[in-house]
C-alpha cells in the first residue's frame, strides 16, 4: 500500500501541473533566510525523470538568494477537493545555463518573457505598476530545480486519514505516520 501511495503522490505531482487550473501547479516555495522561513507561491513547471521538480524566476529574486545561501526548499501542495497535502523537501539548485535551462529558456514565448526582462529588480519599489520598463537585449530567467529528498503525503478522509512519509536516504521505502 505504501508504494501504491509513493506513485500515487508522484502522479498527482507529476500531472498536476499540466492541467491549467489544477491546484498543484501553484505549490507554496519555501527557503530559509538568516535563520527564518520564506514562502511564496510559485508555478511548478517541469518535472524530470528522477522526479526533480522545475520552476522559473528571475535571477535576481530573493528567493535566488536564498538558495544560494541555503539550498534547502519545500515545496507544498494542496488539493481542496480530495483533501490532498503533498510536502516535497530537498536541496535547490540555480540553473543558468546547460540543456536544460536553453529548452526551458527557449520554449518560452511573449508575454511570460516579461517576467523576466524588467529593468530593475523584482521587489524594487516602483510609483505606478503600469510603468515598469524592460530591457530589450538582456534577460534574468533562471531555473530552480528542487532534489527532493524527502516527501510527505497527507490525506484527509473516513474513517482513517492517511499519512505516510518517504525518504531518500532508504531508497524511498515509506513509513506512515499517525495522522
Ligand atoms: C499564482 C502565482 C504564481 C507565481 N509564480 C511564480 C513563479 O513561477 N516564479 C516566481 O519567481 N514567482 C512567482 N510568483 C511570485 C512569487 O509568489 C513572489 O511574489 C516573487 O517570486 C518574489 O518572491 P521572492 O522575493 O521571495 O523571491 C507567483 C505568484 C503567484 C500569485
Amino acid at each position: 500500500m505504501l508504494q501504491k501511495i509513493l506513485d500515487d503522490l508522484k502522479t498527482e505531482v507529476k500531472f498536476g501541473y499540466l492541467k491549467k487550473n489544477h491546484p498543484f501547479r501553484y505549490p507554496v516555495l519555501a527557503s530559509i533566510f538568516s535563520n527564518s522561513p520564506v514562502q511564496r507561491t510559485v508555478v511548478l513547471r517541469d518535472s524530470t525523470l528522477n522526479f526533480d521538480l522545475l520552476m522559473y524566476t528571475d535571477e535576481r529574486s530573493n528567493k535566488v538568494k536564498h538558495f544560494v545561501e541555503n539550498s534547502r526548499g519545500s515545496l507544498l501542495f494542496y488539493h481542496p477537493k480530495k483533501l490532498l497535502q503533498i510536502k516535497i523537501s530537498g536541496r535547490v539548485v540555480v540553473l543558468r545555463s546547460g540543456p536544460e535551462y536553453d529548452n526551458h529558456w527557449g520554449g518560452l514565448q511573449g508575454r511570460s518573457i516579461k517576467d523576466f526582462v524588467t529593468n530593475n529588480p523584482p521587489g524594487t519599489p516602483i510609483v505606478n505598476p503600469d510603468r515598469v520598463s524592460y530591457k530589450e537585449d538582456e534577460h534574468h530567467f533562471c531555473l530552480l530545480k528542487l532534489i527532493p529528498d524527502k516527501m510527505e503525503y497527507l490525506q484527509l478522509k473516513r474513517p482513517n486519514h492517511i499519512r505516510a512519509e518517504f525518504m531518500k536516504f532508504n531508497d524511498w521505502e515509506g513509513s506512515f505516520l499517525t495522522p
